[in-house]
């Protein structure tokens, strides 16, 4: 486990209209941070941006942006680096749960989750891991999931955007920990959100302020990768560790 580093005091956010985003958004509003705010949809961002300024925020922009048009990543980042006079910590939030069946009988839809959970994540760190490690400080925050940690038939294509982006976090912080930058993997299990709203509710099921809890303890701690909550460490430690030949055969 690494070190404390970042008080987290401009907050750039990426998918910032995310349930996700959005509690973890409020408790730093209510330590006085400033926000740089992207998202796809306008109106929705606007609500954010008001509500953080109502709850404390000491300054809060916003910058409506579909996050899968690559290209306008390095302008949008510099801009909100010169919005917020430097970047503390970037929460990468944004993401499609996608359809299965869906993909599985075309690429295309594939193509969809890799290019929104995986691709515009990587152009978005590569970025900023550049900016941080220039820096030499600063915490880069990506929302992954516990699905990238074994492919299930219930959801592989979501599970393979997720899993690759762990591996290329993996990467990153190997490469720019030396520099002083915490590059954060958050790995959510099910949590009370609009992606999964179609879901039938269980136990397992956690609120978007109590992730928001561990998101923010993972970066005050300095930690490298945050299941929330923690116990879905010791699921995942099951599910990755049974053999082939039987997790072949259940219906995950
Ligand atoms: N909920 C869960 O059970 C769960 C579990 C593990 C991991 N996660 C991850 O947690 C993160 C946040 O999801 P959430 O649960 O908070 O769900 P959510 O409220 O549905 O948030 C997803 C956000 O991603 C945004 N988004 C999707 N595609 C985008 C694009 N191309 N450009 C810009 N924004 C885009 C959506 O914008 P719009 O509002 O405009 O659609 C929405 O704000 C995601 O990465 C998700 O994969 C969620």
């Amino acid at each position: 486990m690494s070190k404390p580093r970042t008080e987290p005091r401009r907050v750039l956010a990426l998918g910032a209209t995310s349930a996700i985003a959005e509690a973890t958004l409020r408790l730093l509003a209510e330590r006085g941070a400033s926000f740089y705010l992207v998202g796809r949809n306008a109106e929705k961002l606007a609500a954010v941006r008001d509500d953080l300024v109502t709850r404390g925020a000491s300054g809060a922009w916003a910058h409506a942006a579909d996050l899968d048009e690559t290209a306008a990543h390095p302008a949008m980042l510099a801009q909100a680096v010169a919005t917020l006079g430097g970047i503390d910590v970037a929460l990468v939030a944004h993401g499609v749960l996608g359809d299965q069946a869906e993909a599985e009988r075309d690429y295309a839809a594939a193509e969809r989750v890799l290019v929104t959970n995986f691709l515009s994540a990587v152009s978005l760190v590569t970025w900023l891991a550049n900016y941080f490690e220039a820096e030499k400080r600063g915490t880069i925050a990506v929302i992954s999931s516990v699905a990238g940690d074994r492919g299930r038939k219930s959801n592989y294509v979501y599970g393979a955007s997720k899993g690759g982006l762990n591996v290329f976090l993996d990467g990153v912080r190997n490469r720019i920990d030396r520099a002083g930058v915490q590059v954060l993997t958050i790995k959510p299990g099910f949590v009370a959100t609009p992606m999964t709203a179609h879901l039938q509710q269980n136990a397992l099921f956690a609120q978007p302020g109590e992730v928001a809890r561990h998101i923010l303890g993972a970066i005050g701690g300095g930690k490298d990768v945050v299941y929330a909550p923690p116990f879905w460490r010791w699921i995942m430690l099951v599910v990755r560790s049974l053999p082939e030949r039987i997790f072949k055969k259940m219906n995950l």
